[in-house]
């Protein structure tokens, strides 16, 4: 199992090892609105374990241009171990 952890609210959910994140950033409010990668509407900035999300796809890619802090949640998963997310 995977954690995920928000800082804004100190939150914490388990999720099997390669879930999407975007249901329970939903649930903590995070806004999305395409859902396909392409608005930037649902980025959140990874505080810890940037390392246990998915590997940028080319629509992270297109959208920041190079690989940061910022993730779209609409597009990532965590791949196992912990991972601290502010939004
Ligand atoms: S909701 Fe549009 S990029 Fe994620």
């Amino acid at each position: 199992m995977a954690r995920i952890i928000f800082e804004n609210t100190g939150d914490e959910y388990e999720l099997p090892d390669g879930s999407e994140i975007m249901h329970v950033c939903q649930k903590e409010g995070v806004p999305f609105a395409c859902t396909e990668g392409i608005c930037g509407t649902c980025i959140v900035e990874v505080k810890e374990g940037k390392e246990n999300l998915s590997s940028f796809n080319q629509r992270e890619i297109d959208f920041f241009g190079d690989e940061g802090k910022e993730r779209l949640a609409c597009q990532c998963k965590i791949k196992h171990g912990i991972v601290k997310i502010k939004y």
